[in-house]
């Protein structure tokens, strides 16, 4: 592999992440938003995007499912690949938060040691984890994209929570529960994490 070759030197820029997080007036991080398929990290990850473009701040979403279509197209679901799904969704959040863009990263990660690999990509804090605590039997009811029937009619195979481990975090930054019959909207759980950016300084 291509690790520290020696040839190749780290250029600096006068222009510097202090700097364009000022003109900015926030702090880049990455809100990395990991949970089962359909317990709603695209929906919560666009309330919020829209939560914070409101208030003035400049986010971008990365969501697994597109960037499949594209950087990582290459990429299938066997745990080898989903794991390098997931280093690269985490080194692009890494440009995003470097540029002081705050960064919302949607996907499975299913993996508890992925997950740590990308946390350890960043300074502390500004890797904050968010597990959409759903349980699967509200996922596989909710099916919007028909995938869990799939999965169950042995169409797909290894689908996660059917026929492929998800690891829920043991530890993480922010839990938003989905559970019983009370119903906490999309927009609700955006300004839980909203709230959490306030009081650690995100927002300035
Ligand atoms: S991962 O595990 O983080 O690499 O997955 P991710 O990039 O988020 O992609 C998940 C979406 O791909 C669709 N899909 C599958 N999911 C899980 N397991 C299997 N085998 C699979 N095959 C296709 C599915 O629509 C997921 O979308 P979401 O948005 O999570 O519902």
């Amino acid at each position: 592999t291509m690790e520290n070759p020696e040839n190749i030197v780290w250029h600096k820029c006068s222009v510097e992440k202090l700097d364009r997080q000022q003109l900015l007036k926030q702090k880049g991080c990455v809100i990395w938003i990991t949970g089962l398929s359909g317990s709603g990290k695209s929906t919560v990850a666009c309330a919020l995007s829209q939560g914070l473009h409101m208030r003035g701040r400049l986010t971008y979403i990365l969501d697994g499912d597109n960037i499949r279509h594209g950087l990582n197209r290459d990429l299938s679901f066997k745990a080898e690949d989903r794991a390098e799904n997931i280093r690269r969704i985490a080194e692009v959040a890494k440009l995003f938060a470097d540029a002081g863009v705050i960064c919302i990263a949607s996907l499975i990660s299913p993996y508890g040691k992925d997950r740590d690999a990308c946390r350890a990509l960043f300074p502390e804090g500004d890797f904050i984890e968010v597990y959409m605590d759903v349980p699967l039997h509200v996922c596989e009811n909710r099916d919007p994209k028909g995938l869990y029937k799939l999965a169950r009619a042995g169409k797909i195979k290894g689908f996660t929570g059917v026929d492929d481990p998800y690891e829920p975090p043991l530890k993480c930054e922010i839990v938003l529960q989905q559970k019983g019959t009370d119903c906490v909207t999309p927009g609700e759980m955006a300004e839980t994490v909203i709230s959490y950016l306030e009081e650690k300084g995100y927002l300035q």
